[in-house]
């Protein structure tokens, strides 16, 4: 991350190219709602699959799914998000803005206005809930997960019988959850509607204090893998009165942002809470039986959470540079090519020269390589728009190129330019990108 980068050029950056829009932005937007743009939706898609791609590599046996973003109140009373997934609101009564009573000191005047008077402390519980369905009784109340790692704990039984797999095991997924935050901040930082990816790792308690540290290197690891510049990066191990209602040991993995060191992911011991309440309240038998013991046993759980939209921004905020240029300010988001919207972009000098160029372009974007054809703008101005969107490297056809079979090569991060044939550039794309 470079020093000059803010929460506002992020954000105007998003806007200006396409990667993340307020929702309904045209009606005044939602606060804590984003929509996804074409080139946030294929960073996302990249984010997604490098996670896949870390949990796989590790070569045990985990199994994904994906539930349902409803579930009835029943999995939320046993998992303690009715009783307990909970925020203390405030709000000014002379100007009437709302805090969460922890962002602030109620004993000082209020940030908005500058008076001191202050309602109670109130208990807000942030699961949106719902009713499916035309009855407007107790049965109908339904809720927006607001993890999906419930969906894994509710499944656990029917994953296992299903696809004959032995303890230890994980299942993870990759999908919404929804938290209405009293006040959703810092742009993707704090949202009422993002994604999880998540894994739960079932084991046998003798096991888990192992795994435990196992995962928290395992994530740790995965962040050097995708280009995070180490020194923003740090694990926190949470103090007892950190943490949560289910968790007897908890690791955040932290990153510098701007507004300081926040959590990224968390991994977290979850002891065998979850199974043990869905037991408690479904009255289904979740245990497993153990053939060395001849006994059963509730497995333990160690999990993996990290947000989808918080790690975008963590990867915007770490790739964003600024730098001058003979006068000018050049933005690069210096993006690893694997998560690069596009990794190549290919453009004519001059529209006259489009043809032999935009083939070049189709032919790799048919052999399924993210490539963009650009043609509008001076070649400066392409270069950073390029530059500004993370693209590693764009291909020039100019008026040499149809006496020589070549092309000139220009590098992102270095600015050097280089001539190849155009018959090595799908190499070249390889041999530099891997
Ligand atoms: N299942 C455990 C769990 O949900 P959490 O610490 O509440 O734990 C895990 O959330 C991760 O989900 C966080 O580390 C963060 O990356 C992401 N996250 C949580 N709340 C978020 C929000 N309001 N907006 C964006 N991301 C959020």
């Amino acid at each position: 991350m470079s020093n000059s980068v803010t929460l506002e050029k992020l954000t105007a950056l998003c806007k200006r190219r396409g990667f993340i829009y307020q929702t309904a932005d045209i009606y005044g937007g939602l606060n804590g709602v984003y929509d996804t743009g074409p080139l946030g939706t294929l960073l996302k898609r990249n984010i997604r699959k490098a996670w896949i791609k870390s949990i796989e590599a590790t070569g045990y046996d985990i199994l994904f799914i994906e539930g349902a973003l409803l579930g009835p109140e029943a999995v939320w009373d046993a998992s303690g998000h009715t009783a307990e997934f909970q925020d203390p609101m405030i709000d000014c009564t002379s100007c009437k803005h709302r805090y969460r009573e922890d962002d602030i000191d109620s004993s000082k005047p209020c940030p908005h206005c500058g008076n001191t008077a202050w309602t109670d402390v109130r208990q807000f519980n942030l699961m949106f809930k719902t009713q499916v369905g035309a009855a407007a009784d107790a049965s109908s109340i339904a809720y927006l997960r607001p993890e999906t790692a419930q969906s894994i704990f509710v499944n656990f039984k029917n994953v296992m019988s299903s696809n004959r797999v032995k303890i230890p095991f994980g299942i993870a997924q990759i999908g919404k959850a929804f938290r209405n935050e009293i006040t959703p901040k810092q742009f993707l930082f704090r949202m009422r509607e993002f994604e999880q990816m998540e894994m739960e790792w079932f084991c046998k308690e003798k096991n888990a204090a192992e795994y435990f540290k196992k995962w928290c290197d395992i994530r740790r690891e995965f962040y050097n893998t995708i280009g995070i510049n180490p020194e923003n990066l740090r694990l926190r191990v949470h103090e007892a009165d950190e943490l949560s209602h289910y968790s007897s040991a908890t690791s955040d993995v932290e990153y510098h942002f701007p507004f300081g060191w926040k959590e990224l992911e968390g991994v977290a011991n979850r002891g065998n809470f979850d199974l043990s309440q869905h037991i408690k309240h479904s009255g289904k038998d979740l245990s497993v039986y153990d053939d060395d013991t001849k006994s059963s046993y509730v497995p333990h759980v160690i999990e993996t959470s990290v947000g989808t939209d918080r790690l975008f921004l963590t990867i915007l905020f770490d790739s964003y540079h600024e730098e001058e240029v003979e006068g000018d300010t050049r933005v690069a988001l210096k993006l690893s090519p694997q998560l690069a919207p596009y990794i190549a972009a290919f453009m004519p000098l001059s529209k006259k020269l489009s043809e032999p160029v935009l083939k070049l372009y189709q032919d790799l974007k048919k052999k399924g390589y993210a490539v963009q054809f650009d043609e509008s703008g001076s070649i400066g101005k392409r270069y950073r728009r390029q530059d500004e969107i993370g693209t590693p490297l764009c291909f020039t056809y100019d008026f040499d190129s149809e006496q020589d079979s070549s092309v000139t090569v220009r590098n992102r991060d270095t600015m050097a330019q280089e001539r190849i044939s155009i018959d090595k550039v799908e190499q070249y794309i390889i041999d530099t990108l891997g």
